[in-house]
């Protein structure tokens, strides 16, 4: 959701705010832009669409200077055009902005009256144009941002440069993430710390409504009530900063490919091999807890939706879910025995944030799972779970996903355990069938190439049905958001068990209908749900195991996956659910990596 960078450096910054900007393209990819300060001047360059373009324009017409910031945008306020994109520049002030100025118009109106003119249709000009009505008044740059920033409302992470000012970016956080980088003699500003990986492993995180005057020799870092503050140096692992595609064609395929891996990892933080009883981190109790309460936005809520499933199975807790977007929005009932959980791989989503911070005055605990440690959600939630998978850059969410799915079983086993629902043998049981996890996981996807024929015939329709029943009900939702988002075809999900309460009027010959049905003790009832749809010359492809495939009998198209205890089915499942994806919109030739109008890491409501 709009990614930002600052440099002030010892030689030319263009080519590292490029770089930089090149590891935070996962964030939006709408248009992106430069702005430098050489020998006083201010100056930029700005191009729509990818970064490729940018560098297109900087190689003809190249940007010196040795301060400078720089922005790759999802648009929020206004089309991707060369006149939104960021930086934008009023004057002697260029700002680049991740987040949405709420009181835009009426800043707008304002300067308007003063004889102010616009010349695009965001919400970041009225920064810019602020600050430099600001400065016109005779306010010093630092006067001018602070001032700024007084008039602001919303969330943001913004950064200001200065014509005749080599020496100084200022910057803010309110809502949105912004750390700082140390470097030798020179300092960065970035939206995370991936995207200073090739310059610093020293990292300070801006707080919530923070705001940094940089210079060459360090931060003066100022607090909300404007009081100068110490905020910590952080060494960061470079090794997990690491954005390569390693190989892999896409970072897509190369992120599916780690799950394996990835879930080791993840059980091996949690439960090493030999810990019967592994211990969560200290604070974490469930005994006393009489609801849990689950929020989280798409691919993280479907990682919910099958973690109620086992909350309710083995730890008899019930548990409420809810999409982050609606649940501060509709007077949720909280008790003080109730635990919130919030489920997000960035970290930062900003619906998921405002809902932890909705829920937390009223709840007796708040946990989040992340996989970004450092992020807000983290850091504001009393215990954070990190899933350990590792920068996730495709925008579709893979690992991450199997990964969440890891932890809350984990968790759910041990709230289970702590709640005496279940006995230290069950828990044992559940918990070696959980670590065999990576190993299947692995076996499915070595079904690449028979997942690769079948995505073929997927990649002609123009609408796809996902079915499932229990825990795959999930997976079907997650299925259908797979393709949506990455083949654009349009895909719908429902419990096999509705299909003919509606849905079944769809099916026609031309409809693929993909049916998630392990052999489990739900098989029989999803079956006849799949003869519905044979009975009606729906296009059927069952994704089963061997047992379900010879009970299911004669379905043309089928997909054979490993037999799996039933706690680790939604893992295991979860595979073909995104090769399906991520095969038929090759097929189809689309950007799989940056799938159109979407970005990761959503830091707007
Ligand atoms: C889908 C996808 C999104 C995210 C959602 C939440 O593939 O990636 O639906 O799951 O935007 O993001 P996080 O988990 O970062 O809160």
């Amino acid at each position: 959701m709009c990614g930002i960078v600052g440099v002030l450096g010892n030689h030319e910054v263009s080519p590292q705010i490029f770089d930089a900007l090149k590891r935070l393209e996962y964030r939006g990819y709408d248009s992106a832009g430069i702005a430098t300060v050489n020998r006083g001047k201010l100056d930029l360059r700005r191009a729509v669409g990818k970064l490729i373009n940018l560098s297109d324009i900087l190689v003809h017409e190249p940007l010196p200077g040795r301060a400078g910031i720089g922005h790759t945008r999802w648009a929020t306020h206004g089309g991707p055009s060369v006149a939104n994109a960021h930086p934008h520049r009023a004057g002697r002030v260029a700002v680049v902005h991740n987040g949405i100025i709420e009181n835009f118009r009426a800043l707008r109106e304002g300067l308007g009256t003063e004889g102010i003119s616009f010349s695009s249709e965001t919400d970041t000009e009225t920064i810019v144009q602020l600050a430099s009505h600001y400065l016109e008044r005779g306010m010093t740059p630092v006067e001018a941002a602070r001032a700024t920033l007084k008039r602001l409302d919303g969330a943001f992470a913004l950064a200001f440069l200065f014509e005749g000012e080599e020496d100084m970016i200022i910057c803010a956080r309110r809502g949105s993430p912004l750390c700082i980088g140390h470097g030798e003699g020179e300092m960065y500003l970035g939206s995370d710390a991936i995207a200073l990986a090739e310059m610093t492993d020293r990292i300070t995180y801006l707080e919530e409504g923070d705001w940094a005057i940089l210079s060459r020799s360090g931060a003066m870092i100022f607090d909300a009530e404007d009081s100068q503050t110490n905020r910590p140096v952080t060494r960061i692992n470079l090794e997990n900063a690491k954005v390569d595609k390693s190989g892999h064609r896409h970072f897509m395929a190369k992120e599916m490919a780690e799950q394996p891996r990835v879930l080791q990892a993840a059980m091996g933080h949690y439960a090493g091999v030999g810990e019967d009883n592994p211990a969560l981190p200290e604070g974490l109790d469930f005994s006393a807890t009489d609801r849990l309460i689950m929020v989280a936005c798409g691919t993280a809520y479907y990682a919910c939706q099958v973690a109620k499933y086992w909350f309710e199975k083995y730890a008899g807790l019930p548990v409420e879910l809810d999409i982050a977007s609606e649940f501060r929005y509709r007077d949720p009932v909280l008790g003080p025995a109730n635990t919130a959980l919030f489920v997000s791989q960035s970290g930062e989503t900003a619906d998921t944030l405002a809902a932890l911070r909705h829920a937390r005055p009223h709840v007796a605990q708040v946990v989040s799972v992340i996989n970004v440690p450092t992020s807000s959600i983290a850091r504001e939630s009393a215990v954070a779970l990190p899933i350990h998978a590792g920068p996730e850059i495709g925008v579709a969410s893979t690992k991450a996903f199997t990964a969440q799915l890891q932890v809350l079983a984990l968790l759910a086993l041990k709230a289970g355990l702590q709640r005496g629902y279940l006995t230290p043998d069950a828990f044992a049981a559940r918990l070696s069938e959980l670590r065999a996890a990576p190993g299947f996981v692995a076996q499915a996807l070595d079904r690449e190439e028979e997942i690769k024929r079948l995505s073929e015939l997927l990649s002609q329709a123009r609408d796809v049905l996902f079915l499932g029943r229990g825990v795959m009900y999930p997976l079907a939702l997650e299925g259908a958001l797979k393709l949506k988002e990455i083949s654009y075809i349009h895909a719908e999900a429902y419990a096999a068990g509705e299909l003919k309460h509606g849905p079944i009027a769809l099916v026609d010959t031309d409809l693929p209908v993909i049916v998630f049905a392990p052999h489990d003790a739900l098989f029989e009832k999803t079956a006849s749900n799949m003869q519905e749809v044979l009975a009606r010359q729906g296009k059927v492809i069952l994704i089963s195991d061997a047992q379900g495939l010879a009970a299911a009998g004669d379905v043309p198209d089928r997909l054979m996956m490993p037999t799996v205890p039933e706690i680790i089915a939604p893992i295991v499942y979860a595979v073909p659910a995104q090769l399906i994806a991520y095969h038929t919109a090759l097929h189809r030739g689309t950007d799989v990596d940056q799938p159109r109008n979407l970005a990761k890491s959503v830091t707007v409501e």
